[in-house]
């Protein structure tokens, strides 16, 4: 029987409740990136990774691009979690983008992602992030407000403040994805064991 379980690396902790929320689902074991090496999934199939966005990049997505010969027979998955709406699909297309950089063709094609929408609370972020936001917000600023992306007007309405999109009912589509996956694996499983 294939046994799911999620890996997440999260910094304020949207990803982390949303990992929380699939691995409540799935009934799986839940580990924090730091605290598991390739190896350790072994067991495990599908491997379901969870990180935050920044600057477009996946927080710790080297668990999977590093050891993705390690991995590449399992069903990988991959969950962003980030501010911008993953509804609109211009920002979809530009999360996409950023990831074909650090995803090769091969893993392009066999990691599939999802898109999670996470929450931003500027007084709890770190002097970096914090200097990171500042420069894009006077950045974003500067620049005629009819042609910034929707993503840049929300970050100019909602700089400074805190927002909170996180949405349980946002997994659906990834247990779905994954019961499928294990549901098949039984049926193989039945049809194997007939045939013996
Ligand atoms: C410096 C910085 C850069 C960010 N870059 C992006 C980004 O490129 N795209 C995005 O959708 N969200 C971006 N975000 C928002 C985070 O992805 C969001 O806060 C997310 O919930 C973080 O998840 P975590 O707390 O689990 O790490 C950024 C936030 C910070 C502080």
């Amino acid at each position: 029987m294939k046994k799911p379980v999620v890996v997440y690396q999260s910094k304020y902790g949207a990803t982390k409740k949303y990992a929380e929320w699939i691995a409540a689902e799935l009934a799986c074991d839940i580990y924090r990136r730091s605290d598991v090496k390739a190896s350790d999934l072994e067991p495990y199939d599908p491997i379901l990774y969870g990180g935050g966005l920044y600057a477009g990049g996946v927080n710790g997505i080297d668990l999977l691009t590093k050891n993705f010969n390690a991995l590449c027979g399992k069903n990988l998955i991959l969950f962003t979690c980030g501010l911008s709406d993953p509804s609109d699909q211009d920002n979809t297309d530009h999360i996409k983008s950023s990831l074909s950089k650090v995803l090769t063709a091969p893993m392009q094609e066999k990691i599939k992602v999802f898109h999670l929408r996470g929450a931003i609370d500027y007084a709890r972020l770190g002097p970096i992030h914090k200097a990171m936001m500042a420069v894009l917000h006077k950045m974003t600023a500067r620049k005629d407000f009819q042609s910034l992306r929707e993503e840049d007007k929300q970050m100019l309405a909602t700089y400074g403040k805190a927002v909170d999109f996180t949405d349980r009912a946002a997994i659906l589509p990834i247990i779905q994805y994954v019961q499928a996956i294990l549901s098949h694996a039984d049926q193989e499983e039945a049809k194997n064991s007939r045939g013996h």
